[in-house]
């Protein structure tokens, strides 16, 4: 049994997620968190609110609520719909909790200490009409790399390249529209990356599991040379900053950089786990002196987020020359589209997470998100691919297998598992498929290979329709008693077999069927021995059909939801 450390990219304050939000971070995290507690490990799966910076404060402006309140409303209001969709998070924290202030300040004092911050005046964007500094989203303008406009004075969204609010071309203040824009001096905490360049080399280059696309953005990043960061703002909400536990002279309106304390949040959010409940011990998951080393720690994340994980994050870690855990796993994503564009939180294209519970119940979603999930590219959500999804992979392959045995063990052996006869040739040739395909399974999700995982569970559904198909209880039956006993009894096995294997992708359906099929559920990861986990199911045992599972999605509907969310033409 190992001990296994998952994060997901902490969710921006800003408003409900998309489903690209949700697909290329916290549901993948979430069926790898499932499958490996049903492999009977112990899993800690964090994630929080990312509170602070320019999204907090312009979305709270923008709602006339004060940052604060705005914070604890839409904490609230994420952490529900999360739950909603089965996030089985340990623990869904607040960047802006006293457990991450404290270790961010400690954080910051500490590589002080090792000579790795200084002061820096710099030169900043500032709104005369606004009469204040404008860090990163408050300032907008054309990217210099790409010419795209508008970019963000953090990062441009067309191109990748993170940016600084003093490259953007013709900028504007996102606050009021001002160009009446100057560039002022102001006084700032640089990280000294370039200290910690060889060091950075030298820890990823060790990381030679990381998959392909986190390692090529990480790589990218290290070779266009590292650069000192700031790492305060501007801002009046956010982690103030101290000096060994006192203010710090001259930063009495400044905080720190959203991206500096967002990460130390996976540690701060363990800790307000473990003090929001007896027995908990945050530090054996992350003090590499007090236990961690055994821990295995995965991130999942969005592309455009890589950057901060394998470099800043890790500077600030390995800068800090403290016994911190560091990321052993990095699974990135791609974009998930909308058609052809990109899904717009501020012009609300696409679907998101609260509109999305609204037309179905969590599972299609899932499914599909995982099924399709952007691992070697972008991909692009469609109506129509949904829909077939939905409709063929867990209406016709998977639903359709359970009711159909299930409904003829209700009325040919009265809901009752029945007991005679001996495995045959057909039994045989099942048993060494069913072997293939759950040790293809359990591979790719271990790898995270989602899209393949979701493909090898596909195949194993597929394998109980070829099954009834070929062995035909419905004719059995009629002449041979014992063997319709055989095949019911291995496909009910069959289907016990698939509430386990499809817990961690459709969690809500494979609890009915479990339930359907008197297991305890979630039950836990089969072995890769298919003739023993097929013969695991006592004779006698009272099973019944569940209430429909999967509702397929009608033309009418797809008609109605592109209307209504936008398609192609949106
Ligand atoms: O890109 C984002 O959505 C960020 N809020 C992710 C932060 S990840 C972690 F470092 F906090
Ligand atoms: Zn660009």
């Amino acid at each position: 049994m190992a001990r296994i450390l998952i994060t997901s990219a902490l969710p921006y304050i800003n408003g409900v997620k998309h489903l690209g939000n949700l697909a290329g971070s916290m549901l993948p995290a979430d069926v790898f968190a499932r499958f490996k507690r049903a492999e009977g490990h112990e899993v800690l799966y964090i994630c929080a609110t990312d509170e602070h910076g320019t999204p907090a404060e312009l979305a709270a402006a923008a709602a006339g609520q004060d940052v604060l309140t705005y914070c604890q409303e839409q904490h609230r209001i994420q952490h529900d719909i999360g739950r909603a969709f089965g996030l089985s998070w340990d623990w869904f924290g607040r960047s802006s909790s006293p457990q991450n202030h404290e270790l961010t300040q400690h954080l910051a004092n500490v590589l002080e200490d090792n000579g790795l911050i200084e002061e820096r005046v710099d030169h900043m964007v500032y709104s005369v009409d606004d009469r204040r500094f404008l860090p990163d989203r408050y300032v907008e303008g054309t990217c210099p790399h790409c010419g795209f406009r508008p970019a963000r004075g953090d990062q441009c969204d067309n191109c990748g390249r993170l940016l600084d609010p003093t490259d953007l071309i013709e900028p504007y203040s996102t606050v009021s529209g001002s160009t009446n824009i100057e560039v002022r001096e102001t006084r700032h905490l640089y990280l000294l990356q370039t200290k910690l360049e060889e060091k950075l080399r030298k820890w990823l280059d060790s990381k030679t599991d990381f998959p392909s696309l986190a390692r090529a953005i990480a790589n990218k990043h290290l070779d266009e040379g590292l650069i000192d960061r700031g790492i305060t703002r501007d801002l009046a909400w956010g982690i103030p900053v101290t000096r060994n536990g006192l203010p710090r002279p001259g930063f009495e309106d400044k905080v720190f950089y959203v991206w500096f304390d967002a990460p130390i949040e996976y540690i701060a959010a363990t800790r307000e786990w473990a003090d929001a409940g007896e027995g908990r011990d945050w530090r054996s998951w992350w003090r590499t002196d007090e236990g961690a080393s055994d821990v295995r720690y995965v991130q999942v994340m969005g592309k455009d987020n890589v950057a901060f994980h394998t470099v800043s994050f890790p500077a600030t870690i390995l800068g800090s020359q403290e016994p911190w855990k560091l990321v052993d796993m990095l699974k990135a994503f791609n974009w998930l589209n909308w058609y052809g564009g990109k899904f717009s939180t501020s012009s609300k294209r696409g679907v998101f997470m609260d509109a999305a519970l609204e037309l179905l119940p969590p599972d299609p979603w899932r499914w599909y998100l995982t099924a399709n999930a952007p691992e070697g590219s972008d991909t692009a959500f469609t109506w129509e691919q949904f829909q077939s999804a939905v409709n063929r992979d867990l209406a016709d392959v998977f639903g359709n297998f359970v009711n159909r045995i299930l409904k003829f063990t209700e009325s040919k052996f009265e809901g009752h598992v029945p007991a005679g006869g001996e495995a045959g040739e057909i039994e045989t040739r099942l048993y060494a498929a069913v072997d293939e395909k759950l040790a293809a399974l359990t591979a790719s999700l271990d790898a995270m290979e989602m899209r393949k995982a979701a493909q090898e569970l596909r195949g194993l559904w597929v394998l109980g329709n070829e099954y009834l198909q070929e062995a035909a209880p419905w004719t059995a039956i009629k002449t041979d008693q014992d063997r319709a006993a055989v095949i019911v009894r291995t496909a009910l096995n069959l289907v016990a077999l698939f509430a386990r294997v499809s817990a961690p992708f459709i969690p809500f359906t494979a609890e009915k069927v479990a339930e359907g099929i008197g297991d305890a559920y979630p039950g836990a990861w089969p072995s890769a021995d298919a003739r023993t986990e097929l013969a695991r199911l006592e004779a006698g045992r009272a099973v019944h059909a569940p209430e429909v599972l999967i509702r397929k999605i009608e033309d009418e509907q797809v008609a109605e939801w592109a209307a209504r969310f936008g398609g192609a033409e949106g």
